[in-house]
Order: structure tokens, then sequence, then C-alpha cells
């Protein structure tokens, strides 16, 4: 008997268990109603008087030592259980798909970052406008047709509070609260009145621009925006100024660039022109600045302003303004960039 209870001693000693079960396991096979223990003691009635002693000592030592084995496996794997909950495993392979930028929010953020390139800073302002800043000082005649219910979201009338229709707003801002030099862009949601489809909607987005400072000129206009067009579509891209009109400026135009899909050979989306309309521009009326406090006789400015959605559209190649509020992943998913 004492060989055999030295063997399981040496056993208990040795037992390591990998999972909890293997423990129950080993529990059962020493101390259930017919495991080792219970056996040992039934098998001591037989056991010889002289030897009762060694033997009583011999199977509680171990019993105690099958007890403190379990106590202490047992604690181990409380113990490591409590630490994945309460740390991370960072050997774990990630298998969360990785998010990616809505096109508009690439596009707007590559504009920003051209003009950064050359002292544009950022402005913003408010979306809800009153007609001072959305028309007023913008020159606005009292009736033009741009105040008319048709294109604007009025919230209230006299005094006219009004979604804004354009980010000019946000540069009648700017000018009333400095002196210029300004050279500013203002990116931002802009709204009007219109029916959606494959393109125009009620809510889009605009980047607007301003340069005030002594002796600024149409030229400067136009070679700041032709840098821009080479930097946002390339090298190649050439670009064309037709006259136009805005209250807000005088002279003003409507800057066309050359089709980036057909390279100005001719296709659907510039309707077989080779050019394509991407922003709005001028010299900033006098009226304007003079509206905002700055002395007209002393500075000269220029403006622009264009849609995200359509630069967009013709940076990608995309045919219905409608997909970017739809926020359909399969869309969404197709633009990853570092911008
Ligand atoms: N504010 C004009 C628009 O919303 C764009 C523009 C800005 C045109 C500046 C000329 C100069 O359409």
């Amino acid at each position: 008997m004492k060989t055999r209870i030295e063997e399981y001693l040496k056993e208990v000693e040795n037992f390591k268990a990998e999972k909890i079960e293997h423990l129950e396991d080993f529990r059962i096979k020493f101390l259930s109603k017919k495991g080792l223990v219970p056996a040992l003691f039934a098998d001591f009635k037989n056991v010889d008087p002289s030897e009762r002693k060694e033997m009583g000592q011999l199977i509680n030592e171990l019993k105690n030592s099958v007890q403190n084995k379990i106590a202490s496996l047992k604690e181990n794997f409380d113990s490591s259980s409590d630490n994945k909950k309460g740390s991370m495993d960072l050997s774990l392979p990630v298998n969360a798909p990785m998010g990616s930028r809505h096109p508009l929010s690439i596009v707007r953020n590559e504009i920003i970052e051209i003009f950064s390139r050359i002292g544009f800073t950022v402005s913003e302002g408010p979306e809800i406008e009153d007609d001072f800043h959305n028309f007023t000082a913008l020159n606005f005649p009292a009736d033009h047709p741009a105040r008319d219910m048709q294109d604007t979201f009025f919230i209230e009338k006299d005094p006219d509070i009004a979604l804004r229709t354009h980010t000019s707003s946000v540069q009648v801002r700017v000018m009333e609260n400095t002196q210029p030099p300004i050279r500013t862009i203002s990116p931002g949601r802009v709204f009007r009145n219109e029916a959606i489809s494959a393109r125009a909607h009620c809510i889009f987005h605009q980047v607007e621009g301003l340069y005030v400072d002594t002796d600024v000129s149409f030229a400067d206009l136009k070679q700041t925006l032709f840098y821009f067009a080479m930097e946002l579509f390339g090298e190649e891209t050439k670009t064309r100024f037709r006259p136009s009109y805005f209250p807000f400026t005088e002279p003003s135009a409507e800057m066309d660039v050359s089709c980036n899909i057909c390279g100005g050979k001719g296709c659907n989306v510039c309707k077989y022109t080779g050019w394509v309309e991407i922003l709005g521009c001028g010299m900033v009326d006098p009226n304007v600045l003079e509206s905002c406090k700055i002395d007209s006789k002393k500075y000269t400015g220029f403006a622009f302003g264009m849609g995200v959605e359509r630069i967009t559209m013709l940076k990608y190649q995309i045919n219905d303004l409608r997909l970017f509020f739809e926020n359909d992943l399969k869309f969404l998913e197709q633009f990853k960039s570092s911008y």
C-alpha cells in the first residue's frame, strides 16, 4: 500500500491541467466516492495495526495534496481569465473592416491642401444666416431672384433668416472682422431649394475663396485658378474663362477646364465640347468691400466659388450626384485616400 500511495503522491505533484475540465477529471479520479482516496480509506481496515499510523498519515497526506493541488491550479485559471478581461491581446489579428473617407471629404481636403500651399487660410461660418451676410452685403439687389422663396430656404421672415445659399457669407464675416491682406477659403455646406436629380441637390458643398490686398488684379485671379486646376486635375490641364455675371463681382467669369476624361477630344461628360465648367469667379465688386468697411480705393480683390460635388463627379467619373448622399457602402468603400 505504501508504494501505491507514494506513486499517487508523485502523480499529484506532477499533475498539470491545461484546461479547467482536466482539473475536474483529476478531482473525480482521487476524491469522488469511487475515487482512489476513498478506496485507500476502505483498504485501511485491512492494514496491519503496526503500520496503521504511518499508512493513515500517508493517506491523509495524499488527500491534502490533491486538495491543495486543485485549489492552486484553480486560482491560476481564475486569475488568467481575469487578465483576459482587463487587458487587450495585441497579438490578435484585426479583422474589423477599415473605414474610408467620404469622396466629398477627400476632394474638399485636397482643395484645401492646394490653396493652403499658396497661403490661403480656412474660414468657417454659420449655416443659418441673416439676410445681410447672405445677400445684402454681397450687393444683391432687393428684387434679385436668388432671394426668392424658390431658391432660398427661409427660416424666419422680417428680419429674414435663412439657410445660407453659398459660403460667400463667410467671406463677408471675414472682411467685417479683418483688414487686408486677406487670403482665405471657406469650405462648407450650402442649401438651395432645388429639385433633387442626378445633377442637383438641395444640400451641397462649396469651397469659396477670397483674396483682398493692394493691387490685386484679374491676372492674379487667372494665375491662381490655373495653378489650382493643374494641381487638382494634372499638369496637362488647360483653363479658359468665359464672361459671366454675379452681383458681388465685376467683372465676373466662369472657369472651364479641359475635360479630364477625354483630354479635350470630346465625350459625353463634356458634351463633346472638350471643356467642363468648374467654378465662378471675378473681381470683388467695390460695393461689397465698402459694405464690409474695407476702403475700395485702396484695396482690390478677387473671389471664386466652386461646388465640391461637381468637382468630385469629374475627378472620379461619377454620373449621379445622389450617390453622395445615399451612404451605400458598396459606393463608399471604393474611395481610399490619405487626405
Ligand atoms: N457664390 C457663388 C455661387 O454660390 C460663386 C462665386 C463666388 C462666384 C465668388 C463668383 C465669385 O454660385
